[in-house]
């Protein structure tokens, strides 16, 4: 089943994970139909379980490398959302050719079967791409500065570059509608801790009172965007046809140290942890190389779909370090053909949009009101 009437067909691949969950959310909010592939890798149930008898969601657990599922899938769908790749420094340094593999093979699988059935295609990439450029803020025609093959910290970023370029070859040579959104540190509820992301890690060791682990000196900057900010993002530039074979920024651009970030964490959480400063080599091993800044110019993405992070640092931490102290308040979500989703989906993109962020995604289908984490 390919769009009926305004409603789309979406296929989130990765749609188990930390983002693509939330972005499940969100279509369905939006009254659109969304299929899911996700080999749970680094993905969990638990992010979809709410979602799992919606009539308009289906899931399949497989690995984007299944061409047979995934020809199935794109077949029956508008447009792809391609967030499944292998994620975090830990897992690069640790498991360096799953990391290649799943980016490269699993992209290029992703695109030829949008190309079969002319599925219009957002790549997710990656801030990683600047390496260790110097121009800040980033922009999307900067120059590019990686480190040496040698470090395979740089695999990430190397094959977040090759699918952003295979992406757009797809677009130049067979006119495939193919775009690529670099993403900057996304934060938020659902976000692992388990392969060294920074805000949750630092949230979970400050509320159990252990030491607060800041690798390197701390002195590195990074700008942090809430992940509904960053849904929206994805989702206007879904909306907007006419920026195919381009590459847009979405972070956000208020900057803070990280060493500042576990002060800030401490004092919020009121937690009486200890900051402790581990060396990089301690951490990742003898010649890890981390950037200093990462901060992302949102120019094009602002001029073209009017898009502005609306969270600021301290309403962030706030909520994701309440979603982590009343889990069981923030775990349910159930999605319901309201009067008002259904309303939602006849309506303007921009109205949509605004009011599917004041939607509370954490919400109790007991009728408890709005929960503060959401
Ligand atoms: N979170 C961030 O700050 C951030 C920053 C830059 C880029 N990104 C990109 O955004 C995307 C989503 O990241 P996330 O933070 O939600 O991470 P995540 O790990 O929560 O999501 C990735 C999902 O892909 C799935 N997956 C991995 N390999 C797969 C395969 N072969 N087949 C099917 N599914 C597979 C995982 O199980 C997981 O559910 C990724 O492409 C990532 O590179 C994220």
């Amino acid at each position: 089943m390919k769009s009926i009437d305004s409603r789309k067909v979406f296929l989130i691949t990765g749609g188990a994970g930390f983002i693509g969950s939330h972005l499940a959310d969100a279509l369905l909010q939006l009254g659109h139909f969304v299929r899911v592939i996700d080999d749970l890798s680094t993905g969990k149930i638990e992010n979809i379980e709410h979602l799992l008898n919606h009539p308009r969601f289906h899931f399949a657990r497989e690995s984007i490398t299944n061409e047979l599922v995934l020809d199935r899938l794109a077949s029956e769908s508008d447009t792809i959302i391609h967030l499944a790749a292998a994620v975090g420094v830990k897992l690069i340094v640790e498991r360096p050719v799953h990391t290649i593999e799943t980016n490269v093979m699993g992209t290029r699988a992703v695109l030829r079967a949008a190309l079969r059935y002319r599925c219009r295609t957002l790549l997710a990439s990656s801030s990683e791409v600047y390496g260790k450029g110097n121009t800040l803020p980033f922009s999307e025609e900067d120059d590019v500065v990686l480190g040496p093959t040698s470090k395979c910290r740089w695999a990430y970023a190397q094959s977040k570059m090759i699918d952003e370029s295979l992406g757009l070859a797809y677009h130049r040579e067979f006119g495939l509608d193919v775009l690529a959104f670099r993403l900057f540190n996304t934060v938020g509820p659902r976000q692992t801790d388990q392969y060294g992301m920074v805000v949750p890690t630092f949230i979970r060791q400050a509320l159990r009172n252990r030491p607060i682990t800041v690798f390197g000196d701390g002195s590195q900057r990074r700008c942090f965007c809430y992940v509904e900010d960053v849904v929206a993002a994805i989702i206007l530039l879904a909306e907007k046809y006419e920026v195919s074979g381009k590459v847009f920024n979405i972070g956000g651009e208020e900057e803070t140290s990280i060493l500042d970030l576990a002060q800030c964490i401490r004092q919020m959480t009121g937690s009486v942890s200890d900051i402790q400063v581990i060396p990089y080599s301690q951490a990742y091993g003898e010649g890890f190389e981390d950037m200093a800044y990462r901060k992302p110019n949102t120019h094009r993405i602002r001029d073209c779909v009017g898009w502005e992070p609306k969270y600021q640092l301290g309403e962030i931490l706030g909520r994701i370090i309440d979603h982590e102290k009343y889990p069981q308040k923030n775990s349910r979500v159930v999605l319901q053909e309201t009067e008002a989703s259904s309303a939602l989906r006849s309506s303007s993109v921009a109205h949509r949009l605004s009011y599917s962020s004041r939607l509370r995604p954490w919400h109790s289908s007991a009728g408890n009101g709005p929960e503060p984490a959401a």
